[in-house]
């Protein structure tokens, strides 16, 4: 955007507010992925639907790439702009709209953040479930452009699933009321569920109508330790098979090192290989099962320790050690995997991502965690701080390449729960066909027709 773009832009909203300073086009302008430099020209904050859609119609009329933007806490680079674009922030759209009792329908704007929905629903005394460490800062929006996962899809599913309705301005800048809270409804596409994991390319999602549940049930948190990666399913099998399980996680003593030196107390005397963090449903007699269970896992040599949190207090620092890992290691500038196969492809996908690793990655430190039940790994390999960030990324990206090969070969994807973004990009064409990328491009010339929603994420134009 030049002088004159900018000009243009007041000229057409006067009352809309518009950031410039240096300062703000940084902050606004980068994700956590902090490998592009931000260079967005301008920040616009509207405060209503009207103003976003004034907004896109003169992007449309000026040909000016769009970048939605929400608390910036994606890991795939989705809400960069590095490229003097005008980035169109949710920040001022930050009202709970309603709560309908009937339906157990919470209606937000987008720049809610998810920790607000957590508040609002439990005034409800009901509970929306998606759930992770960056619930502080990302915004409802973005958890819908991303379709965001989380430590309780085991349990509950991932975001898709509490959508009810969305509204949308579409990239021509129309308005369109997607899915209306309806239960049912067989009239046609559900453009709700295109609008879901979009990440910002097909338009601006402005408000979203969320189903809540059952608040949860007492829960109980147990910390286990394995001897070997190979335990980790069967553990998993061994306590689904006894318990509700609302979350089961798992992360590699890599990963608890950072968080301890990130300040958490180390939860058993001595250090094992792996870890599982799981949270049940609980009462007296669920309990004995548990411990049955977890004794099971002892004899049978597949865990080596365990500890079940005796106080809330203890559960939050168990769940720290799992929580804390992104922001333990976020100064490696890690270099991210989301990857995903089906629960039962996870063995054998396992050993063969770990060989790879092997003998890929001697050089660097690999933090393996995730959300083990859901068939999710993040690997993050770690830069080395002597090395340069571009040369750390094409190494990665090399193995990258192969890692998407066992992937498909497994049926996977890519991404699981961050999205595609600018990070994962040249990737998505190992799990997704070549006539599926063509219908997207093609959903996304529909509502987005001039292309300035987002352009360059996700795939690029042709
Ligand atoms: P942003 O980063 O601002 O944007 C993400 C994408 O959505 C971009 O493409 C952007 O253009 C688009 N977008 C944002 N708002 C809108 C809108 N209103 N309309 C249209 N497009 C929009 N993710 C998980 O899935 N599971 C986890 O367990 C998880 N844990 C995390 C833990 C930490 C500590 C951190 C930092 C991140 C974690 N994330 C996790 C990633 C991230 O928090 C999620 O992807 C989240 O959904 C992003 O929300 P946001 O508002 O920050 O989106
Ligand atoms: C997590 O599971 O902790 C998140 O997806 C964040 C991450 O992968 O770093
Ligand atoms: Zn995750």
């Amino acid at each position: 955007m030049s002088d004159s773009h900018l000009l243009s832009l007041q000229a057409a909203l006067p009352t809309l507010r518009l950031l410039t300073d240096a300062a703000d086009l940084e902050h606004y302008g980068r994700d956590w992925t902090r490998r592009w430099a931000p260079a967005p020209m301008a920040i616009a904050l509207p405060d209503s639907v009207e103003e976003v859609q004034a907004i896109v119609r003169w992007a449309n009329a000026e040909n000016m790439a769009i970048v939605p933007s929400g608390g910036r806490t994606g890991l795939s680079g989705g809400a960069v702009a590095a490229r003097g674009e005008l980035v169109v922030s949710t920040a001022r759209l930050n009202r709970v709209l309603g709560f309908d009792p009937v339906d157990r329908i919470l209606a937000v704007q987008a720049g809610v953040p998810l920790q607000r929905v957590h508040e609002a629903a439990r005034s409800h005394g009901l509970q929306y479930p998606v759930d992770f460490a960056a619930r502080g800062s990302c915004s409802i929006g973005g958890t819908l452009a991303t379709n965001a996962g989380g430590i309780r899809v085991v349990r509950h599913g991932n975001t898709r699933h509490w959508v009810a309705g969305l509204k949308l301005v579409t990239g021509s800048g129309e308005l369109m009321d997607l899915g209306r809270g309806l239960v049912k409804d067989s009239s046609g596409y559900d453009l709700r569920h295109l609008a879901i994991a979009s990440e910002g390319t097909l338009g601006i999602i402005v408000e979203a109508s969320l189903r809540l549940t059952d608040p949860p049930p007492p829960t109980s948190v147990m910390l286990l330790a394995l001897p070997s990666f190979e335990a980790l399913m069967q553990v998993f099998a061994a306590f689904r098979a006894r318990l509700e399980l609302q979350a089961f996680e798992f992360f590699t003593d890599l990963a608890l090192k950072h968080v301890l030196a990130h300040g958490a107390q180390p939860p058993f005397a001595q250090a094992h290989p792996f870890y599982v963090v799981t949270e049940f449903a609980c009462d007296a007699a669920i309990e004995a099962g548990a411990l049955a269970a977890f004794e099971q896992c002892l004899e049978q040599g597949l865990a080596s320790d365990g500890v079940l949190a005796a106080s809330e207090a203890q559960a939050a620092q168990l769940w720290r050690l799992r929580e804390g890992i992104t922001e333990s290691i976020a100064r490696y500038l890690p270099y991210k995997n989301d990857v995903v196969v089906r629960v039962s492809a996870m063995p054998a996908f396992l050993r063969e991502t770990q060989a790879l690793l092997a003998e890929a990655y001697p050089q660097f430190e690999v933090v393996w965690f995730g959300h083990i039940g859901d068939g999710n790994l993040h690997i993050n390999v770690l830069k080395p701080e002597s090395m340069a960030q571009d040369a750390f990324v094409a190494d990665c990206e090399n193995v990258t390449a192969l890692l998407a090969q066992i992937l498909q070969a497994h049926g996977g994807s890519i991404s699981a729960e961050h999205g595609i973004g600018l990070v994962k990009k040249p990737y998505l064409s190992c799990t997704r066909s070549a006539a599926e990328i063509a219908a997207m491009r093609g959903i996304k010339a529909a509502l987005d027709p001039k292309g300035i929603m987002n352009p360059g994420k996700v795939f690029d134009a042709e």
